[in-house]
């Protein structure tokens, strides 16, 4: 059986809710095995044991959140060469952008020769005001519902061997 390895971070709950949603859909799909680790988890062997990952974290000032990076920036030289062309998924949590943690995601992976096997997701929580930021999020169901095809769509490739 083939293993995703989920790896995400959040700091107000909204990427949270999104993985929670993808793994739902990838359980409803049965036949692959799933890992689910926060970023400081996370280890370069988690990586090498891995078949596909799906990576999701929020926008913060305009890249990628702190230690979702920390968490590339510690693994990318251990496993570098050895997930050649392994499929890979990205879900973004941002405001109202998103495009920098997406464009920082990508070419990190490119680096590691990963493939992307789905367009990347972002998901607007539309905060704009420093309170509005600052609060816990809640994800509403249509972008829920979003994630979870995501997830399920990544498990049945994996499993179907598609990818
Ligand atoms: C310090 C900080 C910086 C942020 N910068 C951005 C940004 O550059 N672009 C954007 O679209 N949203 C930005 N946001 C909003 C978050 O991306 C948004 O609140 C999202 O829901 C966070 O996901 P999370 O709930 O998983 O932490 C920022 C939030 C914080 C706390």
């Amino acid at each position: 059986m083939k293993t995703l390895l989920v790896i995400w971070h959040t700091r107000t709950g909204g990427t949270e809710q999104m993985v929670q949603a993808a793994i739902d859909g990838a359980r409803a799909c049965g036949e692959t095995k799933l890992l689910c680790k926060q970023a400081p988890e996370v280890q370069p062997g988690d990586l090498l044991h891995a078949d596909a990952y799906l990576f999701a974290a929020p926008e913060n000032l305009g890249s990628l959140s702190g230690l979702m990076k920390d968490f590339f920036d510690r693994c990318y030289y251990p496993v570098l060469d050895h997930i050649n062309g392994r499929p890979y998924a990205l879900m973004v949590c941002a405001g109202s952008d998103g495009l920098g943690a997406v464009r920082q995601m990508q070419r990190i992976c490119t680096g590691w020769r990963l493939r992307e096997v789905a367009p990347a997701l972002v998901i607007h929580t539309k905060a704009q005001t420093a309170r509005d930021i600052l609060a816990p999020k809640r994800i509403d169901l249509a972008d829920l519902e979003r994630c979870m095809q995501r997830g399920a769509a990544l498990a049945a490739g994996l499993s179907a061997g598609v990818f």
